[in-house]
């Protein structure tokens, strides 16, 4: 039975290390967070809020799961899956430095006949570039004398273990042999895994599905603007023309978290690169729509203060709901933070209201808490509705 390492127990790596130990193998989780590392093997979990990974760190960890900081320790796995992050820089280029450590270690300890799977969303073409480099330059050896493919994790945070079993996964290897040796071990913890032609395709299906999600969101987005323009209830018009065909999404005040925003520039970069300035640009506007949505409702906001009889910077302005998705407590590039910190930039009275947030925590994000119901105006994040609460 192969020995399997995890390279990142993060919130992609540790649900699939804990999935994997249950189908039982034996498996070795390398994270540079040591304490983190202590926490698994003692049998916690560090990420409380993903639904039924306690119960998995609880029988694993520590037994067939031995999380250690030391990549020397997963010397004797024959099998390496890495989800480890990749940043995006400011000006939309993917760092590759966390990847790059990754692998590095990951090649210091390959032997002939090891197999090595990325699971961390990149631009298509890396795991044959780049990855395929890394790993020969530290091993010394030749791809062919190992394996090497891509299966890009598609979970969602908070449900990553029901997305194992029920979402159809893909895989691809940079050859035709790492694609069938990579299949061959991911379909015993994989219920619904596809193998593609190509690591490279595989790459493409997650950040095209990225682009789709943004695009739409930004095509929603368009579209409730101009309906609030001719006077339409955007939503009783979405209702009625969403139908097999047509799957108009729903506005929102930007694209947030660490996926959908910056998958599109990897597209949109590479092309760049090429000089094929024009494949991209749907890409781009989405992109655009998407960020400048926070200046439209900065100005909703703003124009329904003007409503209130009190002076402008007077008027409690609500932002309910800080976190880039409902009910999960994650601020990476949130827009409703975004929003609140451009209204306070802007001169408002600003105060924020999240159940997921104590008023010290607010407190230390340079934010005020208030009750909505104290609030002269609440604007809340995820419904788009503005209120006057002392109206009511
Ligand atoms: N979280 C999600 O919802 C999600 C969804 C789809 C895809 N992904 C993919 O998974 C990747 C990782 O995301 P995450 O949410 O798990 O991140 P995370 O920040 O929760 O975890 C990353 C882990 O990697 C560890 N790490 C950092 N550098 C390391 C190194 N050099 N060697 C070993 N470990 C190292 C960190 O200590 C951390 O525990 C993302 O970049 C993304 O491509 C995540």
């Amino acid at each position: 039975m192969h020995k399997i390492a995890v390279i990142g127990l993060g919130k992609a790596g540790l649900p699939i290390a804990g999935v994997i130990a249950k189908h039982g193998f034996e498996v070795t989780g390398v994270d540079i967070d040591e304490r983190k590392c202590d926490i698994i093997n003692r049998g916690m979990n560090p990420i409380p809020d993903e639904q039924g990974l306690d119960e998995l760190i609880k029988n694993h960890g520590g037994k067939n799961i031995f999380a250690t900081a030391k990549y020397e320790d997963a010397r004797d796995c024959d099998f390496f899956i890495v989800i480890v992050p990749l940043f995006i820089d400011k000006v939309h280029n993917p760092d590759f430095s966390i990847l790059e450590d990754a692998f590095r270690n990951v090649g210091k300890i390959l032997k002939n006949g090891d197999c090595v799977v990325l699971e961390t969303t990149v631009p298509p073409g890396t795991t044959e570039t780049v990855v395929r480099e890394w790993l020969e330059e530290e091993s010394g050896l030749k791809f062919g004398e190992f394996y090497l493919a891509y299966s890009p994790e598609r979970i969602m945070t908070g449900f990553s273990i029901s997305r194992l079993r029920d979402f159809p996964k893909v895989i691809g290897g940079v050859d035709e042999r790492s694609g069938n040796m990579a299949f061959e071990v991911y379909e015993k913890f994989i219920p619904k895994l596809h193998k593609v032609s190509s690591a490279r395709t595989a790459e493409f299906i997650k950040v095209i599905e990225g682009c789709y999600r943004d695009v739409n969101i930004a095509l929603a987005n368009e579209l409730f603007k101009i309906a609030g323009e001719l006077e339409i209830d955007f939503y009783e018009a979405r209702d009625y023309a969403n139908h097999q065909y047509c799957n108009i999404h729903l506005p929102s005040t930007g694209v947030g978290g660490h996926c959908i925003p910056f998958y599109p520039w990897f597209l949109i970069r590479e092309m760049e690169r090429r000089g094929k300035y024009d494949h991209s640009n749907l890409l781009r506007t989405g992109r655009e729509t998407n960020d400048l949505m926070i200046n439209y409702w900065a100005e909703k906001i703003i124009l329904e203060c003007l409503g209130i009889n009190k002076f402008l910077g007077e008027v409690k302005v609500c932002i309910k709901g800080i976190t880039y998705r409902k009910g999960i407590k994650e601020l990476i590039n949130s827009m409703n933070l975004a929003l609140a910190y451009l209204l306070v930039k802007k001169g408002l009275n600003v105060f924020v209201y999240d159940e997921l947030f104590t008023e010290d925590e607010l407190k230390k994000l340079d934010l005020r808490l208030i009750e909505p119901k104290d609030a002269d105006l609440v604007f809340d994040c995820f419904t788009l509705r503005l209120e006057l609460p002392k109206k009511s």
